[in-house]
């Protein structure tokens, strides 16, 4: 395919010869540079509601939101099908799939081979982190999905003022090649939701590259979210000193008008979008939380030493089940307009609805596989109208509580992490580590139970340290020692934390309220940042004590809280050896403070 030099809107020889070569290899029959713009958005989503993928929602109901349907093979990430193909197998590690990158070329040629054939490729050039931030990097997606690249446009900047950046010259692209992997013969009907079976989602780290293959659905995708902004970043800011993590960032703000950024890493489906947008409960009047991001956050260490985190997306790839007025009205505004929702039910009225949206449910909706579905339906099969792991994308712009800083492009200061896990046994409603190594020991040791966010079984606990198991794109132990060189550049650490929100009783039921509720914890993290609150020392690590939580306006004897905090040595001694078996298989890597803080925790123990 030859492109003629007027319809290609770069200079940049290095990207048009990358294109051509890609263009050749898949046999697209159109190329589409993407230009970002609104007409260009419009005529796209019309596309897509020709082709099936889109129907369009009740306009007055929502306005400018569409609503598509995966297939049933392709509702998450394929952590299976994930491939972080280094040089050396020692440098991907155990918790990743590595392959010989020669052989995963090979492969991966093969089966982009003619995989465009019958479809436009679209050019799509995004910016992770504001344009022409210091923070910022910068790829191009080349993708046979106009699907993708209506998700896209929502998630990252994307588009002319992008492409102007990479004219610019000098400046590093990520190259990103993506294909459903559903040619089109001359003649064939399209289906609504291109697929195939045969997945690779496949991260060369050195050369810095990202090719993924047969799914159209969420971070298998969109490849600037997981994709290049954590596997491919995390070694980008290993190499330069910063850090690219799973971690939500907010603001708190108190009645004073004092203002502390927190940054919180919970694995997937696991409170993040919740917690970042969280409203303040009964209680806290005056005191206020606003959203820098929910999922990614790139930190580096700012002029005056302490740590800057931007959110190097643009919009929410949000959990839809669950969400709603009463859980997250903060969400629940973002998505009111402009949104794509993707595997939720759809109701007669052309709107959207999921399980948890409202007390009551519908009384008929057409559910997430296009069947009929009623509450009476639902109660026999068990089948939920929703997908658990249903989405909307929506852009960030439109959260009522998002940070004035939001776009900062020198991002904003951070003054504590928290990590936090799914935990029913075990793990207290929240401590704070002792210093810099053991809060590392305290994230690298961070155990989950699994959710619907990947594919798989759920419930099942595993070891997901700081919430990077899927994401870290290189030798797990080697970035628990870059996290521990962090520090020594640093003269101000940020405190680190331990939270819980999932505990439950012997009937199996959260001990803890949660949501709103979790403001009175982040208070707590908040006032020990600043030296305000009394903590008592426990063999895990500071703990409150019940008078120093803002009770205001909730019924929480102290009873309660104690159960809720309990740190039981018998199921502590048991939580260690969990730990220990991560270690081995991370041994010949592992840094020796996270050996002795393993130590000195069974020794307090
Ligand atoms: P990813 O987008 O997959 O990275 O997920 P996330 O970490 O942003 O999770 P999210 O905030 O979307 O929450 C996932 C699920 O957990 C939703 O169904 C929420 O309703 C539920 N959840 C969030 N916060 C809490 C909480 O404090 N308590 C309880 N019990 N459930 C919560
Ligand atoms: C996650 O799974 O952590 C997500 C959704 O944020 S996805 O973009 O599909 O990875
Ligand atoms: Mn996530």
């Amino acid at each position: 395919m030859v492109m003629s030099k007027a319809a290609v809107p770069t200079s940049n020889e290095h990207l048009i010869r990358w294109v051509e070569k890609m263009a050749e290899l898949c046999q697209p029959d159109q190329i589409h540079w993407v230009d970002g713009s609104q007409a260009e958005y419009d005529s796209l989503c019309d596309k897509l509601v020709k082709a099936g993928t889109f129907t369009k929602l009740n306009e007055k109901l929502w306005p400018g939101c569409y609503y598509a349907r995966s297939t049933p093979n392709d509702v998450a990430r394929v952590e299976d099908r994930t491939y972080i193909c280094s040089q050396a197998k020692d440098n991907a590690g155990p918790t990743n799939n590595w392959i010989d990158p020669v052989e995963m070329r090979h492969t991966l040629k093969g089966l982009f081979k003619g995989s465009m054939v019958g479809r436009t490729m679209y050019v799509l050039a995004f910016s992770m982190g504001p344009v022409g931030s210091p923070m910022s990097q910068i790829g191009v997606q080349l993708t046979d999905s106009a699907y993708v690249v209506a998700n896209m446009r929502i998630m990252a900047r994307v588009g002319t003022p992008v492409l102007k950046e990479i004219d610019k010259g000098d400046v590093r692209v990520v190259p990103c090649l993506h294909s459903v992997g559903k040619p089109l013969a001359p003649g064939e009907k399209d289906v609504a939701w291109p697929c195939n079976d045969t997945k690779y989602i496949v991260h060369f780290p050195e050369s810095r590259e990202i090719w993924s293959y047969g799914s159209g659905y969420g971070g298998n995708a969109l490849l600037g979210k997981k994709c290049f902004a954590l596997r491919i970043a995390s070694n980008i800011a290993r190499d330069e000193g910063w850090m690219a993590e799973h971690m939500l960032i907010l603001g708190v703000e108190s009645p004073q008008g004092e203002k502390t950024y927190v940054a919180a890493a919970f694995p997937s489906a696991c409170g993040k979008t919740n917690l970042a947008m969280l409203i303040p409960p009964k209680g806290f009047d005056g005191w206020k939380i606003s959203t820098v991001g929910d999922d990614i956050a790139w930190i580096k260490p700012g002029k005056n030493g302490e740590l800057r985190a931007i959110n190097p997306e643009a919009g929410f790839f949000g959990v839809a089940p669950g969400t709603s007025l009463a859980t997250n009205p903060n969400a629940m505004a973002a998505l009111a307009k402009n949104t794509i929702f993707t595997n939720v039910a759809l109701t007669p009225e052309g709107g959207v609805w999921w399980e948890g949206m409202t007390d009551e449910p519908p009384a008929e909706v057409t559910d997430w596989k296009g069947n009929r579905w009623t509450p009476e339906i639902g109660k026999q099969t068990g089948a939920p109208a929703a997908h658990p792991n249903g989405r909307f994308t929506a852009p960030a712009g439109q959260c009522p509580c998002i940070d004035p800083d939001w776009e900062n492009p020198e991002g904003v200061p951070i003054s504590a992490f928290i990590f936090g896990g799914r935990r029913a046994t075990t793990m207290p409603l929240v401590y704070q580590a002792f210093n810099w190594s053991s809060g590392v020991y305290t994230g690298a040791t961070m155990g989950s139970e699994t959710t619907a966010a990947a594919a798989g079984a759920i419930g099942n606990v595993r070891r997901d340290p700081m919430a990077m198991l899927p994401f870290c794109g290189y030798h797990m132990g080697d970035y628990f020692r870059h996290w521990i060189k962090m520090q020594r550049n640093l003269p101000f650490t940020p405190k680190i934390f331990h939270v819980n929100w999932f505990r439950k009783d012997e009937n199996g039921k959260f001990m803890w309220p949660g949501f709103g509720e979790n403001m009175r914890v982040v208070k707590w993290i908040v006032d020990r940042v600043h030296g305000h609150a009394l903590a008592k020392e426990t063999p895990i690590g500071w703990v409150p004590v019940y008078e120093e939580i803002n009770w205001k306006g909730l019924d929480f004897p102290r009873e309660k809280f104690e159960k809720l905090m309990e740190v039981d040595r018998a199921a502590w001694k048991k939580e260690v050896i969990g730990h220990e078996e991560l270690f081995i298989s991370l041994h010949d890597h592992l840094p020796p403070e996270m050996i002795y803080e393993r130590e000195l925790l069974i020794c307090r123990l």
